[in-house]
């Protein structure tokens, strides 16, 4: 069966059924970190919202920022420091002619900017969607004012009308090259270049289908290249695939590409591309699953390796929404290119009357090849422009833009795969670890406003944070990194924020240094500090491949916090641990300490309920994390328990014991349910419905995936000192002196039966079986 027509049978399913056992999904972050309201840099002005359009301008040391009706120069070292800013409205009579027309006049009819390019004068070329009716105009930069030409070139074809379709763009040698919709309807989507000579695409199904335009980017391929070819336009997009004779629409992701020397044909083709290819793009999340969407990707080169060696980052969301899981592929530049240089093309071929199948061309391909660019072979033939192409290779390429063969990821799998989160953006930036070993640090902005540090060594997949960038969540629309002042900055409807690309701070503890595996950071010896890589000239102690934190020195012991709890009340220990990745052990006086109905470990705390003399004594709270290489453990927080006698008479309590037949089979109950629970989970894992959490990672997982959501960031903790263990006070959580007017009968015979000596009766809500009480 054809591979995507076996996938459209796959549509029918569950797609609960579709979920492959053997994936990892849903590989979780080590650090959360909250976001900080203090520390943030942050830019937002008053009345103005979406700031998605930014251009770095390190010559200027200038971020400039594109948001709706304005534009903004910001101080690239801290963009909360605005130098200038120039308005650009839409005058009330285009306003009025959009609302006419049946748009929004508060959504629609204003003018987003959506284009921001530098040119080689120094000038920026920029664009609006001007209330549907998208202008462009020139701009600079002097005497600390930003100002605007006001040449009002047309924007049609270069900037959407519609500021909700998304679009993409690029500036090569002062050419716009520009994919997006070209009409007010948004339906003719165009791939066009507009100067010196203006190209497009042709207007065809075949070339392009119900488009969403992602991104695009250049490749300087014509250098030191020995067919004399050309540098190429690379457009990432998804459409409605052809080739794919189903009931359903199905979505592909695509590449295209075109040559920068494209000139478009003589009779076929005039003022189109010649060079117009593109391929479909895998990036197999879960084996015989509907494709996944692109949604962005990054452009990463080493600028010491050849074009051939590039790579693209791509991220991909699912076809319906249904299932929340994201995933990183990356291409390398050499297996684009090798699929339009070599690859084979699809053709259709009408079957029945109606009906057209897309299938692989094996006849003879015309010379030169259909939508190669101008090379040596070309102009030996004294075809030295696509204006002398044959009339036979551009009526092949106008029928048959579509490769046959699909480009696969590197590895075959996706670099990362996270369930619970949205991605929407990505970039990558190249650190030298301390070894000297170099690592690509994937930084990937999400739906829900966080932003992911992930790396990927040797097929294993990491996250060192996730940190949120908005309060409240706001969607990343954009992101850039500048190398030179080594921050990220991210843009989003509310506002651009600023953050470091190094965060070392964030561990206090060498352990939690070394065990991030974060290739910026490193733990310095000297001054006991998680500092940055090149901040540093001493040897600094950092594990990015194992995470081996054995060089580690012993840390300086924890000194003993006092708490002093009545008899018979409550005491809450807390314990926030530095990793979600890290598990909790308590240590009662050097030994284990044994959890009983009485203790109750938690995520990031100990619950003592009615204490009792023998809980006094020396808690030890360690955090337990399991590398790679080791398992290690840290103390977290040390607690002096003293016990308070109370001398309040016991038979001055109401006796709350009353019917003792009730307990156990309330508690047969409570068994049978937890049994049942545990079988269902159990068969949930057997069958693949929900991931096995260890997959993530190599041995990082002994923890259930929702353990570790609880954790996340959307997480609420109860107790509110449970991040500030040195404010917590020697108060008990409830006081066992209250008088009763709780008459759930079983929690209160569970706490008068338990033994016969003359301590207080206490009624202690329990949270526990007031619950199940309560659902039976
Ligand atoms: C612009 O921002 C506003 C406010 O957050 C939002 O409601 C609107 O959808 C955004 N518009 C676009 C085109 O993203
Ligand atoms: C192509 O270029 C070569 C050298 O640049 C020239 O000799 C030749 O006449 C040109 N051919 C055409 C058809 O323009
Ligand atoms: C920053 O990146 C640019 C290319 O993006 C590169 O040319 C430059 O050398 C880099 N600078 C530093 C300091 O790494
Ligand atoms: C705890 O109590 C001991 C003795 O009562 C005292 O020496 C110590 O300083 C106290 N610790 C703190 C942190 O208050
Ligand atoms: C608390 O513990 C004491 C013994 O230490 C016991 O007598 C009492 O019944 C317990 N109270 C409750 C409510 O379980």
């Amino acid at each position: 069966m054809h591979p995507l027509l076996s996938l459209c049978v796959l549509w029918l399913l569950p797609l609960a059924l579709m979920l492959e056992e053997n994936v990892p999904l849903g590989c979780v972050p080590r650090k959360s970190v909250h976001y900080d309201g203090d520390h943030a840099h942050l830019f937002h002005e008053e009345g103005v919202f979406n700031y998605s359009t930014m251009l770095l301008r390190e010559d200027l040391d200038l971020l400039v920022l594109g948001a709706r009706e304005a534009v903004y120069a910001l101080d690239l070292k801290d963009i909360s420091k605005k130098l200038a800013s120039v308005k650009w409205e839409v005058t009330d009579q285009k306003k009025t002619e959009c609302r006419n027309k049946g748009k929004d006049s508060e959504l629609d009819c204003k003018n987003y900017i959506r284009i921001l390019h530098k040119m080689k004068d120094d000038r920026m070329y920029v664009c609006g969607t001007h209330a549907f009716d998208p202008v462009c105009d020139y701009m600079s930069y002097a005497d600390g004012k930003l100002t605007l030409e006001k040449k009002g070139e047309d924007g049609k074809g270069k900037c959407p009308f519609d500021p909700f379709q998304r679009y993409a763009s690029i500036m090569v040698d002062d050419a716009l090259y520009s994919a997006t919709s070209m009409n007010f309807l948004g339906s003719e989507p165009v791939l066009m270049r507009s100067s010196p000579s203006a190209i497009r695409t042709e207007f065809k199904s075949s070339w392009l289908n119900e488009p969403t335009f992602v991104s695009m980017a250049q490749m300087p391929e014509s250098e030191k290249s020995e067919d004399g070819d050309d540098d190429k336009i690379y457009l990432f997009f998804s459409e409605t695939a052809v080739e794919c004779d189903c009931y359903n629409k199905l979505v592909v992701s695509r590449v295209s590409r075109v040559c920068k020397g494209d000139l478009g044909g003589q009779r076929t083709l005039q003022k189109k591309w010649t060079s117009f290819l593109k391929a479909r793009m895998d990036c197999p999340v879960l084996e015989s699953q509907l494709p996944f969407i692109i949604q962005d990707t990054y452009r990463w080169c080493d600028p010491q390796q050849p074009w051939k060696d590039c790579l693209f980052y791509a991220i991909f969301t699912p076809q319906t929404g249904t299932l929340d899981v994201s995933a990183v592929c990356a291409y390398l530049m050499s297996d684009i290119s090798r699929v339009f240089a070599e690859g084979k093309y699809k053709t259709p071929v009408p079957v029945e009357t109606s009906f057209v199948k897309w299938v692989m061309y094996s006849g003879d391909v015309p010379v030169p090849r259909p939508g190669a660019c101008i090379n040596n072979e070309a102009r030996k033939m004294h075809i030295n422009q696509t204006l002398d192409l044959p009339d036979r290779t551009l009526q092949f390429i106008k029928d048959k833009p579509l490769m046959d063969q699909a480009i696969q990821p590197i590895g075959q799998k996706p670099l990362l795969v996270r369930r619970g989160a949205t991605f929407t953006r990505i970039i990558v930036d190249q650190v030298r670890a301390a070894d000297g070993e170099k690592h690509r640090v994937m930084f990937i902005g999400t739906e829900e406003g966080t932003l992911l540090k992930a790396l990927n060594h040797n097929g294993e997949m990491f996250i060192i944070e996730e940190i949120e960038l908005f309060q409240p969540p706001k969607p990343i629309k954009i992101l850039k990194i500048s190398n030179l002042t080594g921050q990220l900055y991210a843009g989003s409807d509310y506002g651009a924020v600023q953050v470091s690309l190094a965060t070392c701070e964030r561990s206090s503890s060498c352990m939690d240094c070394v065990l991030a595996r974060d290739p910026y950071c490193g733990w310095d010896k000297v001054t006991g500090k998680c500092i940055v890589l090149s901040s540093s000239q001493r040897e600094l102690i950092q594990s990015v491949k194992d995470g081996d934190a054995s060089h580690c020195p012993n840390a300086d012991p924890v000194k003993a916090m006092n708490h002093t709890v009545w008899q018979g009340g409550n005491l809450r220990l807390s314990c926030p641990l530095p990793s979600n990745l890290a598990k909790t052990s308590w240590e009662l006086d050097n030994r284990p300490l044994k959890s009983s109905s009485r203790l109750e470990v938690q995520q990031d705390g100990l619950l003592i309920l009615n204490a009792s003399v023998s809980d006094a004594g020396l808690y030890r709270c360690l955090s337990v994390e399991r590398s790679k290489s080791n398992q290690y453990k840290t103390t977290v927080a040390v607690y002096q328990v003293r016990i308070a006698p109370l001398d309040t008479d016991p038979t001055a309590l109401p006796s709350t014991l009353t019917d003792g037949h009730y307990i156990p089979s309330l508690q047969a109950l409570v068994v049978l349910l937890a049994l049942c629970f545990v079988a269902l989970l159990a068969w949930n894992f057997y069958k693949g419905h929900l991931p096995l959490p260890w997959k993530c990672g190599k041995k990082n997982g002994d923890q259930s995936q929702e353990a570790h959501e609880d954790r996340g960031l959307n997480s609420h903790t109860v107790y509110q000192d449970a991040l500030r263990p040195a404010l917590a006070e020697d108060k008990p959580l409830v006081l066992g002196t209250g008088s009763s007017n709780n008459n759930h009968t079983g929690e209160a015979a569970s706490f008068s039966a338990a033994g016969g000596n003359d301590g207080p009766k206490i009624n202690l809500p329990s949270p526990q079986y007031v619950r199940d009480e309560s659902e039976i």
